[in-house]
């Protein structure tokens, strides 16, 4: 009798140290992947822009940082700071840009502003983390070029960010596509910058200015959970015409998008970040909601 207890002791210790090894093996050949990706090289073909220092560039470009979201992860004053603390999953510090002690500024060349901007790319070919270039490769060379002047008026601002790292669960959401961890891997860079659509009162031109909601309200912009957000934040809304702006006019889309209180009075999650989005003009806004209302209705409403 106490041998055969002794054996089933001696077999639940194997099976578990078998178990213990295979997760470890597992994790450890997850780790060697992922991390031999985000080490990779990349060769991105040279792509000149011409950038001026006229001040309605500088001021336009100002607002093209706003409204294109790197005031939201590089911070107001675009010194960095911290976007995901969530160890497991990552830790994520953005870029210093300023010519400040522990920025960037100061040492970049145009050309080295384009490759990480529209690439993802850094000045020795690695791939930048979490910088979503799949969004600015669509930017226009004007915009661009607008965008690069007005960074390079930053005041200095001394900070110096800590490095990101990414955690276990955080390489298998990537692993598995659900954290967009390399956007590098997002793009064929070999392929021209598309030209960008006149601005103007267009779909077209509110498609072009509607890349930046992507990120979270989905390349079909029917919404739902933000790929790589922390679990505490709310699903993006479905923003198709049978979305949740069904019954929304296009002055209800602009106040919302300026005052951040939706039609029926409710404000907008902190999340949704109307306050940049502000940069962008009426005119600008009527062009993102004749985009919005052009998109195919999603699939049958469930009343959300
Ligand atoms: C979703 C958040 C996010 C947005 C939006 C974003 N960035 Fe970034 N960016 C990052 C992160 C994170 C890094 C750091 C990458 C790294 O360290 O690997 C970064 C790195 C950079 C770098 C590279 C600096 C270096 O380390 O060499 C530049 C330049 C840059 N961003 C410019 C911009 C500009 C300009 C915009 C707006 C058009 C923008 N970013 C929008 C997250 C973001
Ligand atoms: C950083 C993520 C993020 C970006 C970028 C973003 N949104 Fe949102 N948005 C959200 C979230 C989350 C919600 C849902 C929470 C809420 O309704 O308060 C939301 C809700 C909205 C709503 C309200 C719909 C409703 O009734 O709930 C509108 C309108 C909207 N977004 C438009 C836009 C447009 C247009 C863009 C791009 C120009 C954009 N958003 C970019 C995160 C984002």
């Amino acid at each position: 009798m106490k041998s055969s207890i002794a054996k089933l002791f001696k077999w639940v210790g194997i099976a578990l140290g078998g178990l213990v090894s295979l997760v470890l093996l597992t994790l450890g050949v997850i780790y060697l992947i992922t991390t031999s990706r985000m080490k990779q090289t990349y060769a991105v073909p040279s792509h000149p822009v011409a950038v001026s220092s006229d001040s309605s560039a500088i001021a336009y470009g100002k607002r093209l940082s706003q409204m294109r979201g790197c005031t939201d992860c590089h911070g107001e004053n675009l010194a960095g700071k911290l976007i995901l603390d969530a160890p497991v999953v990552a830790k994520i510090y953005t870029t210093n840009l300023t010519p400040g002690n522990g920025g960037i500024g100061g040492r970049y060349s145009d050309a080295d502003w384009e490759r990480s901007i529209r690439h993802a790319v850094g000045p020795d070919g690695k791939p930048l983390l979490f910088m979503p270039a799949q969004e600015f490769f669509y930017l226009s060379d004007t915009d661009l070029a607008a965008l690069i002047a007005y960074l390079k008026t930053l005041p200095p601002v001394d900070h110096v960010p800590p490095k990101s790292s990414i955690g276990p669960l955080g390489r298998i959401l990537y692993l598995t596509r659900q954290m967009p961890l390399v956007p590098a891997e997002l793009t064929d860079h070999a392929s021209e910058h598309p030209e960008a659509p006149t601005p103007g009162i267009t779909v077209e031109y509110g498609r072009y200015l509607s890349t930046g909601c992507i990120g979270c309200h989905g390349q079909e912009f029917t919404g739902g959970p933000i790929p790589g957000a922390p679990p505490d934040w709310p699903p993006a809304a479905d923003l198709t015409p049978s979305g949740n702006l069904k019954h929304w006019n296009e002055s209800d889309f602009i106040r919302a998008m300026r005052t951040g209180i939706k039609p029926d009075g409710q404000p907008f999650s902190q999340q949704m970040p109307y306050q940049t989005l502000n940069a962008m003009t009426d005119d600008e806004l009527k062009a993102v909601w004749l985009f919005l209302k052009s998109l195919t209705a999603s699939m049958p409403s469930t009343g959300r």
